[in-house]
């Protein structure tokens, strides 16, 4: 039986059963003792980004790289694509589907990365497509990588505890992590964010079908000892609808070093990244801070997704 990822699009982070995330994070710990392999020979990748990327885009590079593929490349077909002309998403889509192998998809709509596959598979192409951060929905791999860096601190992917704070109403990664928490028994999230910012109805709906507790708040004070991790994120000021507002509400949460050293001694410190004042410069110097942990798992995680996308045991 192939492992289920071979041959598919990597679209939503609920996709990801935890049997599949269990050999996933095998895989990537076996990574962390191989640096490259032949696994994506002749395999070419589309990097199609229509917004900014510094981890995602450099990661993905460095992982196709060390496992033998080959990559065309644009940082920004906003303005480097004939979207610039008025193309439309499916027609560059169905076009790249000829010219590689995959297409790793980064799009400021949140449902184009689905679109994408759709519409090729409409087509009867099978192509697939990873979502590498769309709009304000999802960025899958992220919270892949997020989770690992959980899964390797404590040894588990339950029973755990984790504060979220910032600008949650945009915050795709969080909106991906949280789906995978909730496939655990024992997870618990505390959401914290300003009334305007909180996280969705559909991110809460889902917690409560997967009866995972969780929490709504404006502060972190009352949580910041007892978590197993704050995960901080920044105010996405480029998908606010007023920009009066979010020059308002940037800033509204900053992880000052007296915060942090109120947490547990093994208790992490995370940020998708990038990160723009919302954790104190000293606290890079505390145990817990994992931010740059994660980044570092960037490139081992997209490697092991590759490896079961591509290898069929
Ligand atoms: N975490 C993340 O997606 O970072 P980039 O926007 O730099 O890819």
């Amino acid at each position: 039986v192939p492992n289920p990822l071979f041959g598919k699009s990597i679209i939503w982070s609920q996709d990801f059963h935890p049997d599949i995330l269990e050999d996933l994070f095998a895989r990537t710990y076996r990574y962390t003792h191989q640096r490259s392999n032949s696994m994506l020979h002749n395999k070419r990748f589309v990097m199609l980004f229509y917004e900014p990327s510094t981890r995602t885009r450099f990661s993905f590079e460095a992982a196709i790289d060390d496992l033998g593929g080959s990559r065309i490349s644009t940082e920004s077909a906003m303005h480097f694509s004939s979207a610039t002309k008025g193309e439309t998403l499916e027609d560059t889509i169905r076009v790249m589907s000829a010219y590689g192998d995959c297409i790793v998809l980064r799009h400021p709509e949140e449902d184009a990365a689905m679109r994408a596959r759709d519409f090729l598979q409409s087509q009867d192409i099978w192509t697939p497509i990873i979502n590498a951060g769309c709009g304000k929905g999802q960025h899958p791999t992220q919270s892949l990588i997020d989770l690992y860096t959980l899964y390797k601190a404590f040894g588990r992917m339950k029973d755990l505890t984790i504060a979220v704070v910032g600008d949650l109403k945009h915050g795709r990664t969080v909106r991906s992590l949280a789906y995978l928490l909730g496939k655990f028994r024992g997870n618990k999230i505390h959401f914290v964010s300003p009334v305007e910012l909180s996280v969705g109805y559909d991110i809460l709906a889902y917690l409560n079908r997967h009866e995972t507790p969780f929490t709504q708040s404006t502060s972190l004070d009352p949580y910041i000892e007892e978590v197993d991790a704050v995960y901080m994120t920044r105010t996405q000021e480029e998908r606010f609808e007023n920009k009066d507002d979010s020059k308002r509400l940037k800033g509204s949460y900053r992880l000052t070093t007296a915060l942090a050293e109120r947490m547990r001694r093994d208790a992490l410190i995370m940020h998708p990244l990038p990160k723009v004042g919302e954790i104190d410069e000293e606290v890079y110097r505390l145990p817990q801070a994992a931010f740059y942990q994660q980044s570092d798992n960037g490139v081992l995680v997209r490697k092991a997704l590759l490896e079961m996308m591509f290898s069929p045991n």
